[in-house]
């Protein structure tokens, strides 16, 4: 089965958004939709994901689920808003539960705040399978760069999520808390059992020297020539490179946002007495010391 998969591209994070459609029975999925958001006046918008709307309103599609691939840590999700207008559940990885435990201590979260995965319509579990129209998907578990990172395979399509990014540029860093380079590992390792042909749909492009950004390859082009993991490379080998890379980067520029908004499944914190939501920002806790 080869369902209809139309990408979007958010530039400023580099995340690609994907509406998956079986253009029989028109049903569609979206993954990992995309809210804008002001760093510098905390100001959220929805025009991207207003395009994305757009898509699947021109195109008669009726929307059974937005998914995530895992809570994210660079952008926040706008998959209240899609809910909202276009219909669908809300679903990740039940992993989400341990991952909303780690940051409702990290950013000091109230007894109002649940780490149990209520804020979400449905938790995923590997194996399960969610079907658009007469596509067979299919949930993987792919925990390294967090624990609740999923894939979604429909049809001979697979989107992997932080696992791995378009051959040039390799893998997703795994020093977040929970992160585990080891464990991404072996999540590519499943990946990569599947068919050649599979088409490997990325979560990001940062197009890596001023390349445009791309969203496809194949599981034979990342096993082939994926510049972090392919084949070949080992676990020992992949974790040293892994690590010795993780300790050069910087905290995401929108990690404090978008984690605090995607634990709760993208909605924004409960407003205060005044009316306005407020974020937390903890202190001297996270990335490295100056
Ligand atoms: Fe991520």
């Amino acid at each position: 089965m080869r369902p209809a998969v139309k990408p979007f591209h958010h530039p400023s994070t580099g995340t690609w958004t994907y509406v998956v459609a079986d253009e029989g029975t028109r049903e569609a999925v979206i993954i990992d939709p995309v809210l804008d958001y002001d760093w510098r006046s905390g100001r959220t918008g929805t025009k991207s994901a207003e395009t994305v709307a757009a898509h699947c309103e021109a195109g008669g599609l009726r929307v059974s689920w937005i998914l995530e691939t895992h809570a994210h840590a660079d952008h926040i999700s706008s998959a209240p808003y899609l809910k909202s207008r276009l219909g669908g559940r809300v679903a990740i990885g039940q992993g989400i539960r341990s991952v909303q435990a780690t940051f409702k201590k990290i950013f000091g979260l109230g007894d109002d705040f649940a780490p149990d995965g209520s804020q979400f319509d449905r938790l995923l579990e590997d194996g399960e399978t969610i079907d658009v129209g007469s596509v067979r998907g299919r949930v993987v578990a792919v925990p390294g760069h967090t624990n609740d990172s999923v894939a979604y395979l429909f049809g001979d399509a697979l989107f992997v999520g932080d696992t791995v990014f378009m051959p040039d540029s390799g893998s997703a860093r795994c020093d977040f808390p929970g992160g585990d380079a080891a464990a991404l590992y072996r999540s590519v390792q499943r990946l990569y059992a599947l068919a050649e042909d599979t088409r490997v749909f990325v979560c990001h492009d940062y197009s890596p020297g001023g390349r445009e950004a791309r969203c496809e390859s194949t599981i034979g082009e990342q096993r082939a020539s994926n510049i972090h993991v392919r084949d070949g490379v080992s676990e020992s080998e992949y974790v040293e490179m892994r690590r010795k890379r993780d300790a050069t980067l910087d905290v995401p520029n929108l990690l404090i946002p978008s984690v605090q908004v995607n634990i709760r499944a993208g909605v924004l914190p409960r407003a205060d007495a005044d009316g306005v939501s407020y974020l937390r920002v903890p202190l001297n806790v996270l990335g490295r010391p100056l």
